[in-house]
């Protein structure tokens, strides 16, 4: 059974549905390693061309989250609708076709350092269809220019910036034209001016191409900027679902005192990078 601040989340929510369109639900989502009960019936919608962001403390279960909806991690129990099939219940070959609706991209940004700009981004296109190179080229093309690459296609991951890494991990995540983005920290790492670049980007596309999106940050001033939605996570349950307006906004001391160590985090982390810019000598 769903807990009373579930029930009443879930509640609130569907109430005021109109004629938007669920592209994610999770319901009663559980999910324990041994004896650490990591999730305990979270529940939440993504509405199509909703870009949610997903905060809460470290170690409180957000990527777990994202692998179990990815399909990468097993829930115990609770329900997982993509564009309404219940995921959990998928054979692996009907869970592989869902997935070919992800875009993912990790922390890290994980590129393959033995391959090049190109191959790293023609990765899930070779692996999922058929297209001659030709096209190939056309589609890594245009998808670098989404991410304001060009002429990188032939370097390697170690001749990138770590901001141009991230883009290239993005101009991949949407190598497939996702309708579903699942992004976990994409700023994280950055310095405070790529990491806007990178929030400008994940706006601009997530828009324009209108792609339903899940992104994990412990960036509050890129939450506030790039969500219509928050979902706050904390020991395991969802304790807020709301606009960044009803975050501001809200009384509850777990929320206010969460946003206010992140803003002091970001903003100490902001002034020892931009301290690195100042001249000593001048
Ligand atoms: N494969 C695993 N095996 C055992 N424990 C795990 C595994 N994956 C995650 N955990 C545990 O589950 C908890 C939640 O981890 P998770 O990575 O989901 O947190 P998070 O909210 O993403 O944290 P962070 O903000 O630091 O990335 C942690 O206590 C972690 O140690
Ligand atoms: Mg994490």
């Amino acid at each position: 059974m769903p807990d009373k601040e579930t029930t009443k989340i879930y509640n609130a929510e569907h109430t005021e549905t109109d004629s938007r369109v669920p592209m994610i639900e999770v319901r009663n989502l559980c999910k324990r390693f041994g004896d650490t009960e990591v999730l305990k019936n979270v529940s939440f919608t993504i509405y199509k061309g909703e870009t949610c962001v997903l905060i809460g403390a470290s170690g409180g279960g957000k990527t777990t989250i994202l692998k179990c909806l990815i399909g990468a991690l097993k829930s115990d129990s609770g329900e997982i609708r993509i564009g309404g099939h219940d995921i959990t219940k998928l054979k692996q070959s009907q869970l592989n076709e869902v997935r070919k609706k992800f875009g993912v991209l990790f922390q890290s940004a994980a590129l393959f350092n033995s391959m090049n700009v190109k191959d790293n981004i023609a990765l899930p296109i070779r692996y999922h269809t058929d297209l001659p190179e030709k096209t190939i080229d056309a589609l890594v093309k245009t998808k670098l220019e989404l991410v304001e690459l060009r002429n990188v296609e032939e370097l390697y991951p170690a001749q990138l910036s770590g901001g141009m890494k991230k883009r290239v991990g993005l101009a991949r995540a949407i190598a497939l034209d996702p309708e579903i983005i699942f992004f976990d920290e994409p700023t994280a790492g950055l310095d405070p001016i790529v990491a806007n670049v990178i929030d400008e980007l994940i706006i601009d596309f997530t828009r324009k191409l209108k792609i339903t999106s899940l992104i994990i940050t412990h960036d509050m001033q890129s939450a506030f900027k790039i969500a219509d939605k928050i979902i706050m996570l904390a020991e395991g349950k969802v304790i807020k679902i709301g606009t960044p307006s009803e975050f501001k906004k809200s009384n509850n001391p777990l929320i206010l005192q969460f946003i206010a160590s992140q803003i002091k985090k970001d903003t100490a982390r902001r002034e020892r990078d931009s301290s690195r810019f100042i001249d000593p000598v001048a």
